[in-house]
């Protein structure tokens, strides 16, 4: 943190933000948001975030309102409104404060068959509506072991960098190895780092190296330390160890 690699000076906020995934109930959300409520000022100078189902927004909201910890939705349409039934706009997440929403997590792009143009569409339409998108990227295990990983990430980026500087210094990007996701195992600091440093160098020649990139992928208390220490991981997007509330507040005290 402090000054990046590229030495444009810019501090960037360690975030650490909890995907609940397809988890939850409205009496398991009401303790698991009191727990994170209740700890979230021990955690220091790091931002705190979740992102649940649609349905449990508003309750987020009314719990979380007034905390520190910031609250978003896993997907949202690339439409504005209008005859998309299932689909929940941009502006319907902001009536309810959303202030973050995931854009291309690997699961949506393997079994919903989101593409890379429609993620980078998304992150536009979640720009216009006021969101913050965590757009999300990162190479299935096959492709990891054909040793495709940076053309995947770089294929995967491509349509959300045509974006421009302008939009792309306002996002935050995740890096969540398909391999690494609900596993139990997780990318090395050293392996995480080397692709982190390859996403901040195309962030870099765009002109916004101090964009966050978090990493995600079997992320626990026990290995956070050490994947935070990376200089180029701003912090992490939490898969299972959210859903706990010590385990989550612990991985932001990290
Ligand atoms: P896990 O932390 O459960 O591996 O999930 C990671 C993830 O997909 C977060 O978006």
């Amino acid at each position: 943190m402090g000054v990046s690699e590229s030495g444009v000076s810019g501090p960037r906020r360690r975030l650490v933000m909890g995907n609940w995934k397809m988890h939850g109930n409205l009496a398991g959300n009401a303790a698991l948001l009191a727990g994170l409520r209740a700890g979230v000022d021990s955690v220091g100078n790091c931002e705190v975030a979740v992102c649940s189902p649609f349905p449990y927004l508003a309750q987020v909201q009314s719990i979380l309102q007034g905390s520190a910890i910031s609250w978003g939705a896993q997907d949202l349409s690339v439409h504005a409104q209008g005859a998309y039934t299932g689909e929940v706009s941009g502006a319907m997440l902001g009536d309810f404060a959303c202030r973050w929403v995931l854009a291309g997590h690997s699961e949506r792009r393997a079994l919903h068959g989101e593409t890379d143009q429609l993620v980078a569409d998304k992150a536009a339409a979640a720009l216009a509506a006021g969101l913050v998108p965590v757009v999300c990227v990162g190479e299935t295990l096959d492709e990891q072991e054909a040793g495709r990983t940076d053309e995947v990430i770089a294929r995967q980026l491509a349509p959300v960098l045509a974006l421009g500087a302008q939009a792309v210094g306002q996002i935050v990007l995740a890096y969540e190895p398909v391999w690494a996701i609900g596993t139990g195992r997780t990318a090395t600091p050293d392996q995480a780092q080397e692709v982190h440093a390859g996403i901040r160098a195309l962030l870099s020649a765009l002109g916004v190296p101090g964009v966050r990139v978090l990493y995600g992928g079997s992320v626990k208390a026990a290995n956070a330390a050490s994947l935070f220490a990376m200089p180029d991981i701003d912090g992490a997007l939490v898969g299972g160890a959210s859903l706990v509330a010590e385990e989550f507040l612990r991985i932001a005290a990290a």
